[in-house]
């Protein structure tokens, strides 16, 4: 699977997406209603890969369902902390080991036609973005409910930006890149640092940091000790994909792996994007 590349994204678009891409797979006999209760504002996600797994789930409801049935998806936020969707169908339900051994590679009912590997790649998805994938089964149906962390895009494209890298050559690549975005940028070197300019300066809009710093504190750490009034956070790293570090700085906030581009800041920090999308 490829490293998850979160951008600004608007759910409400990336459901209407999905609509399109669903509705010619479904039977006469079936329908897709699907619900969005998020607040009309840009949120970092990869929403290809997320599209992907509900498009996943929705055809695994379709199967279940066998021709006749209704699949209803609903996406609403969970105390400002996830992005929550819920699948649900009115097929027969996950059987007892679908729902013991669903999200192992090769599981399968459906013989020759299935290949076990959809329900594996919308779990590993979930799982490297930071969230979280459950099945059950309700009255008339499966349940599969997806959570991902919620993390709105930063919305003002010339807000103050908070840079934390210890090399200084790059740090001032990064912050000619952030500039020349429209932002205004103030610089730390360590987590102590930023952590002090935290305090004194309430308008900062976002804060973008290196994960290995000057002194013994991490970006991760400087994570934790971030207020939960904080400013969003977003990671930077040259570290490998499969670096434990890497990945924990996955479920703990968008990272972008170096060396990137004003393309690669601006599909982050500027849902001015969004437009073109
Ligand atoms: N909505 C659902 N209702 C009932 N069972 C399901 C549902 N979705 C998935 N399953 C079960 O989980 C198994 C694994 O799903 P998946 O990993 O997508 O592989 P595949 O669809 O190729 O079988 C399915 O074969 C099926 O038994
Ligand atoms: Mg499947």
């Amino acid at each position: 699977a490829r490293t998850l590349r979160p951008t600004a994204t608007h759910i409400g678009r990336m459901l209407d997406d999905l609509t399109l891409l669903a509705g010619p797979t479904l039977p006469a006999g079936m329908t897709l209603d699907i619900a969005n209760h998020m607040p009309d504002q840009a949120v970092l996600l990869d929403s290809g890969l997320v599209q992907d797994g509900l498009l996943n789930l929705i055809l695994n409801a379709r199967d279940a369902c066998g021709g006749t049935g209704r699949i209803t998806l609903e996406v609403k936020p969970v105390h400002e902390t996830w992005i929550e969707c819920t699948l649900r169908d009115t097929g027969p339900g996950f059987s007892k080991s679908a729902l013991a051994h669903g999200f192992e590679p090769f599981f399968t009912t459906k013989g020759a036609e299935g290949s076990g590997l959809g329900l594996p790649m919308v779990y590993d998805m979930v799982k490297s973005a930071g969230g979280d994938l459950r099945l059950s089964n309700v009255d008339d149906g499966a349940l599969v409910t997806m959570r991902l962390p919620y993390r709105p895009a930063v919305s003002a494209t010339t807000g103050l930006v908070l840079l934390v890298e210890d090399a200084d050559d790059l740090r001032a690549l990064v912050r000619d890149m952030l500039i020349g975005l429209g932002h205004s940028v103030i610089e730390a070197a360590s987590a102590d640092e930023a952590m002090a300019l935290l305090a004194d300066l309430p308008d900062i809009a976002l804060i973008l940091s290196d994960i290995q710093l000057m002194g013994e504190a991490t970006g991760l750490d400087l994570a934790k000790r971030l207020p939960p009034d904080a400013p969003p956070l977003v990671l930077m790293t040259s570290l490998p994909v499969d670096d434990t570090q890497f990945l924990a700085a996955q479920a703990i906030a968008p990272v972008l792996r170096k060396p990137f581009d004003i393309k690669d800041l601006t599909a982050l920090i500027a849902p001015s994007e969004l437009a073109a999308q």
